[in-house]
C-alpha cells in the first residue's frame, strides 16, 4: 500500500484529551485509553471516525455514558466507528505482550525494564488511535505495575500523583500540558540508577535534569547531562528558546532502533548515545553523545512544540533540527572540523542514497512504509537546505525567519511550505525557486570553467548546473544555488572581488546566487592572476568540478584560508591520483609508483605545523574507497582498495620520519580527558600509527604494543589495535583476548570489539570470524546495536571481504536479513542498504549483488520494509 503526499485529507476527528491507563505486564499488559473526541469543524456531519490498531483485539469498546454497544469494524488494520455525537468520549481496552514485540516499536522490553518507541506509527501497537501527526491531544498518563521490579515509572510532563496500591504494586500518574501527536508519547517502567542535575532557564523556571540508565552504568551518564546543560544554554542564546517543562527526563536503552527519541519530556536513548567513560566510549562517541543529546533537546521546539502535518513534512523537523545540532556542535567543539565531518557523511551516505534506485526528495511525495525514510536525504540532505537558507539570507534575517516560525505556529503541526513562508515573509524574498530543493531528487553537478585576463584585469567565471535523473523525475529545472567563492592570489590571500557592471565592491569573499542552467561572473580589478576558491565551506549539497590542475590543488590544500576548501582540495587530489592509478593498473596490470606531484603535496602539509590537530588529521586522511568508487562508472572495490592501500603504503614508508615524529609530538601519557584539543591530538597521533603500521617493522610494532598495553582508554586501545590487526601481527590472537576482557562488561565497549575485528580483518577471513562472532556468547540478534557492530559493519566498512568475487559476503547479509525480518523489519530494512547500489559495480559483482536481492524478493511474508527496500532496489532503473 503506498502512501501520498497528494491524498492527504484533514482528521473528521481531533482529540482533546486522552488518559491513558497501563497495567503493566510483560506477557499481557492491560491498557486503558479513554480518548475525548471532537469533530473536526470542516468535516462532514455524517464522517465516520477512523482509528488505527495493529495487532491488537479491543476487550471492551464502549461510549461513555451510553448503554448500548458502539457498531463498529475492523479491517486492515482500521477501526472505523459510527460516532454517537459531534463530541464524545470512547473507552477502549486493550491487551498486549511486551515481551513478545522484538520488531522494538510500540511498548517493548529491553533489558527487563519497559519501554517504548513511537514515531513514526509505534502507537498504534499500544491502543486504537487516530495515529497521525496532525491530531494533537493532552496526555494524562497512569503507570501500574510491581513496585519491586519496576520502582521507577515515567511518562511524559509532570508526575501529578502517585499510589500504593497495597497488593505489591504501585502507580504514577504524568500529566503533559502540552497538547501533542502520539508518536511523542512515552513510557518507561523498571530498576533504574538516577543522575540529577539542575538548570535554571532565562525565563527563572528551574527544571530537574533526571538521566536514567541500569546502575551498573549511571557513573557513565556525566558526560551527557554536561552535554543536556550546554545545549539548552546555547538554544537560549542563539534561539532564545527556553525549556517548557519542570522536569527534563532522559533514559538509556540497550536495545533500540536508531539513535534516540525526542518524546516530550521523555527521550529515550539508544545508550550508545547517553554513556560515555574513557573505557567505553571512543573520542568520536564522546562527540556524537553531545550532538545527539542536543538534537533530541532541540526537537523540543523544532518537532515536538512545532510537530509535522503528516510524514511528508519529516524534513521540516529533522533536517532543521539536524542544521542546529550541527551548529551547536561547530561552536562546542571546532566549526571547520564539524563542517568536514557533516559534508563527509552527506557524501558517503546522501549522495549515494541519491544517486541509487531509493532516492527521493527532501519532501517524498510517497512511501510504502515510512519508517524507510528516517534516511539521510530527509536527515542531512536537508539540514543542507537549512544551511543554504541561512546562507542566502544571511543570520540576522534567517534568526527572524525562525521567530516568526515559533511565533506563527507553535502548537500547530506544520508543513514544509509554512516554514518556507515565515522565511520569505521575513526576508521579504521570493523563494519560489529555492523550493524546488524539497521536490527535486538527486544531487545536482556544476562545472566551473574560468579564464584570466592579464590586460583588462579581469577574471571571467563560467558555471553550469545539471541534475541527473532520479526514479520518477527525468527531468530536473535549474535549482537556486548559493556559490560560496573568492579569489586567492599567490599567498593564499582572498583578493577583493567586484563584478563589471556591479555596483558594489563584494569584500574578500561572496556568495553569487546561480539561478540559471549556466552563468558567467566577470569579476574586474584583479591585479594578480588568482586561485578561484569554490564552494567554500561546502555551500549547497552540490558535486562540482573547479577544473583545477594538480598545481592550483596542491595550493590550495596547503594555503586556502577556508578550512574547508583546504581540505576538500587535497580529498580532490587524492581521488584525482588515485582513479589515474586505478586506470594505470587496468592498462598495465600491476600497481603504477606514487606520482611525485602528490608527495610533494601530502609532504608539506604533514609538514604544517600551524593546523589544529583534528583538522591536519582529516587533512592527512584520503577519501574512503566508497567515495572514490562513486566516481567510477563501474566501481570496483578490490581495485580501488589495492590502489588506496598503495598510496598508503608508499606515503607510510617515504614519511616514516615525519609520522614518527607527529606521533610522539602529539603522544601523551596524562590520564584520559576528554576535551576536544585532546581529541584533536590523539586522532592526529593514532593516524600517523594508522599509517607507520602499514609497514609494520620492528620499532613501529614495538610503539603499537607499547600503546595497547599502557593507554587508559578505548580510543587508544582500539588506535593501536585495530591496525595491528589489520597488518596481521602475530600478536592479534593476545590482544584480541585482552581486549575483551578490558571491555566485557559495558555492551559499547563490546561493539567495538565486534565491530573492530570484522572491519579489520581483510580478506575471505573476515567472513567466517563475523560468522563465528554472530555465536559469540556476548551477541545476541536482538539487540540491534550488537547486528550492527558484526552483520553492519561487515557489509560497510570491509569492502574486500563483503565484495568477495564468490558473492559468499552477499550470501550472508542476504540470509541475516531474511531471518532478522521477521523479527525486526525496520533494522532488517536497513540492512537493505548495502545491496541498493548494486547496479553501479562492474559485473561480476553486480550479477551476484542482483542476486542475493532477488532471493530476498523471494522470501515468504516479507515485511513491508524490506519488500520497499528490496523492490525498488530492484526495479528496472
Ligand atoms: N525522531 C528521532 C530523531 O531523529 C528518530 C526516530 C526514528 N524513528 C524511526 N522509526 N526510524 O531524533
Ligand atoms: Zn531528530
Amino acid at each position: 500500500k503506498v502512501h501520498n503526499l497528494k491524498a492527504y485529507r484533514p482528521p473528521h476527528f481531533l482529540v482533546e484529551q486522552v488518559t491513558l491507563t497501563f497495567e503493566l505486564d510483560p506477557s499481557a499488559t492491560r491498557v486503558e485509553a479513554l480518548t475525548h473526541f471532537k469533530r473536526h469543524p470542516d468535516a462532514p456531519t455524517d464522517a465516520p471516525l477512523q482509528l488505527h490498531g495493529e495487532e491488537l483485539q479491543p476487550e471492551l469498546l464502549e461510549i461513555v455514558g451510553q448503554q448500548e454497544r458502539p457498531h463498529y469494524h475492523i479491517e486492515n488494520d482500521r477501526l472505523t466507528l459510527t460516532p454517537p455525537a459531534e463530541s464524545f468520549t470512547l473507552r477502549c481496552v486493550t491487551r498486549i505482550a511486551p515481551d513478545k514485540n522484538s520488531a522494538l516499536d510500540g511498548l517493548y522490553i529491553s533489558g527487563g525494564m519497559f519501554c517504548t518507541q513511537c514515531e513514526a506509527e509505534g502507537f498504534r501497537k499500544i491502543t486504537y488511535y487516530p495515529d497521525r501527526p496532525d491530531v494533537m491531544a493532552k496526555f494524562r498518563v497512569t503507570l501500574i505495575a510491581e513496585a519491586q521490579q519496576y520502582p521507577i515509572l515515567l511518562s511524559n510532563g509532570d508526575k501529578v500523583a502517585t499510589a500504593d496500591l497495597g497488593d505489591g504494586r504501585h502507580s504514577a500518574t504524568y500529566e503533559d500540558p502540552y497538547p501533542k501527536p502520539s508518536y511523542l508519547f512515552a513510557l518507561v517502567a523498571g530498576d533504574l540508577a538516577l543522575l540529577e542535575d539542575h538548570y535554571t532557564t532565562a525565563e527563572g523556571r528551574k527544571v530537574t535534569l533526571q538521566l536514567y540508565s541500569e546502575h551498573h552504568s549511571i557513573d557513565q551518564c556525566g558526560h551527557a547531562m554536561q552535554a543536556l546543560k550546554k545545549a539548552m544554554q546555547w538554544e537560549e542564546s542563539r534561539y532564545g528558546l527556553s525549556y517548557d517543562l519542570n522536569t527534563y527526563m532522559i533514559v538509556a536503552v540497550g536495545n533500540f532502533n536508531m539513535g534516540a527519541m525526542e518524546n516530550k519530556g521523555l527521550n529515550i536513548f539508544n545508550t550508545k548515545y547517553v554513556l560515555a567513560a574513557p573505557h567505553v566510549a571512543t573520542d568520536a562517541e564522546y562527540e556524537a553523545v553531545e550532538g545527539v543529546i542536543a538534537h533530541e533537546y532541540f526537537h523540543n521546539w523544532t518537532g515536538n512544540r512545532i510537530t509535522c502535518r503528516d510524514w511528508f513534512q519529516l524534513s521540516l523537523k529533522e533536517g532543521l533540527t539536524v542544521y542546529r545540532d550541527q551548529s551547536f556542535s561547530a561552536d562546542i567543539v571546532s566549526g571547520s572540523v564539524q563542517r568536514i565531518q557533516d559534508v563527509r557523511l552527506l557524501r558517503n551516505h546522501q549522495f549515494p542514497e541519491d544517486a541509487g534506485p531509493t532516492a527521493h526528495p527532501v519532501q517524498p511525495e510517497s512511501y510504502i512504509e515510512i519508517n524507510n525514510f528516517y534516511t539521510s536525504t530527509i536527515y542531512n540532505k536537508g539540514a543542507e537546505v537549512i544551511r543554504m537558507l541561512e546562507t542566502l539570507l544571511g543570520w540576522p534575517i534567517f534568526r527572524q525567519g525562525m521567530d516568526l516560525y515559533v511565533a506563527r505556529h507553535d502548537g500547530q503541526a506544520a508543513t514544509v511550505e509554512q516554514f518556507i513562508c515565515c522565511m520569505e515573509d521575513a526576508s521579504g524574498r521570493d523563494l519560489g525557486q529555492f523550493r524546488l530543493w524539497y521536490v527535486q531528487a538527486g544531487t545536482p553537478e556544476l562545472t566551473f570553467n574560468s579564464l584570466y585576463y592579464p590586460e583588462s584585469q579581469r577574471y571571467v567565471l563560467n558555471v553550469t548546473q545539471v541534475c541527473p535523473p532520479t526514479p520518477g523525475q527525468l527531468s530536473k529545472a535549474p535549482m537556486h544555488i548559493p556559490i560560496r567563492m573568492a579569489l586567492l592570489d599567490p599567498d593564499g590571500q582572498p583578493q577583493s572581488l567586484k563584478l563589471v557592471d556591479g555596483e558594489q565592491v563584494l569584500g574578500a569573499e561572496t556568495v553569487l546566487e546561480l539561478t540559471t542552467g549556466e552563468a558567467t561572473y566577470t569579476f574586474e580589478g584583479v591585479s594578480k592572476a588568482p586561485t578561484p576558491s569554490l564552494m567554500r565551506g561546502f555551500s549547497a549539497p552540490v558535486k562540482w568540478d573547479a577544473a583545477l590542475d594538480r598545481e592550483a590543488l596542491a595550493f590550495l590544500w596547503a594555503n586556502d584560508n577556508d578550512p574547508f576548501n583546504r581540505w576538500e582540495s587535497g580529498q580532490i587530489l587524492a581521488v584525482e591520483t588515485i582513479l589515474d592509478m586505478v586506470g594505470l593498473t587496468q592498462q598495465n596490470g600491476e600497481l603504477p609508483d606514487l606520482p611525485e606531484s602528490f608527495a610533494h603535496a601530502f609532504e608539506t602539509i604533514i609538514k604544517d605545523g600551524k593546523s589544529e590537530p583534528a583538522l591536519l588529521a582529516l587533512s592527512l586522511s584520503l577519501p574512503t574507497t566508497g567515495y572514490i568508487m562513486d566516481r567510477m562508472d563501474k566501481a570496483d572495490p578490490h581495485l580501488v582498495y589495492r590502489v588506496r592501500q598503495h598510496v598508503r603504503q608508499a606515503v607510510a614508508s617515504r614519511f616514516r620520519p615525519l609520522f614518527l615524529s607527529l606521533y610522539g609530538r602529539h603522544y601523551s601519557d596524562e590520564p584520559y580527558h576528554y576535551s576536544p584539543a585532546n581529541a584533536g591530538a590523539r586522532a592526529l597521533k593514532n593516524l600517523a600509527l594508522d599509517y607507520l603500521l602499514e609497514n609494520p617493522e620492528p620499532t613501529v610494532l614495538a610503539l603499537a604494543h607499547k600503546q595497547f598495553h599502557q593507554a587508559d582508554n578505548i580510543t587508544d586501545w582500539l588506535g593501536a589495535y585495530g591496525p595491528l590487526l589489520r597488518c596481521g601481527s602475530p600478536s592479534s590472537s593476545e590482544l584480541t583476548h585482552i581486549l575483551y576482557t578490558r571491555c566485557k562488561d559495558s555492551a559499547n565497549a563490546l561493539d567495538k570489539w565486534f565491530s573492530t575485528q570484522v572491519t579489520m580483518v581483510a580478506g575471505p577471513e573476515a567472513l567466517s570470524l563475523a560468522k563465528a562472532l554472530t555465536q559469540h556468547p556476548d551477541f545476541s540478534w536482538s539487540t540491534p546495536n550488537k547486528v550492527r557492530a558484526v552483520v553492519g559493519s561487515f557489509s560497510g566498512a570491509n569492502p574486500t571481504a563483503f565484495h568477495a568475487i564468490d558473492g559468499s559476503g552477499y550470501g550472508f547479509l542476504q540470509e541475516v536479513i531474511a531471518q532478522l525480518d521477521e523479527k525486526n523489519p525496520q533494522l532488517a530494512a536497513r540492512l537493505c542498504t548495502y545491496f541498493t547500489r548494486w547496479r553501479r559495480m562492474v559485473p561480476e559483482l553486480s550479477q551476484p549483488m542482483q542476486n542475493a536481492l532477488q532471493r530476498l524478493l523471494d522470501t515468504p511474508n516479507l515485511s513491508n520494509d524490506t519488500y520497499e527496500i528490496v523492490s525498488k532496489s530492484l526495479a528496472e532503473a
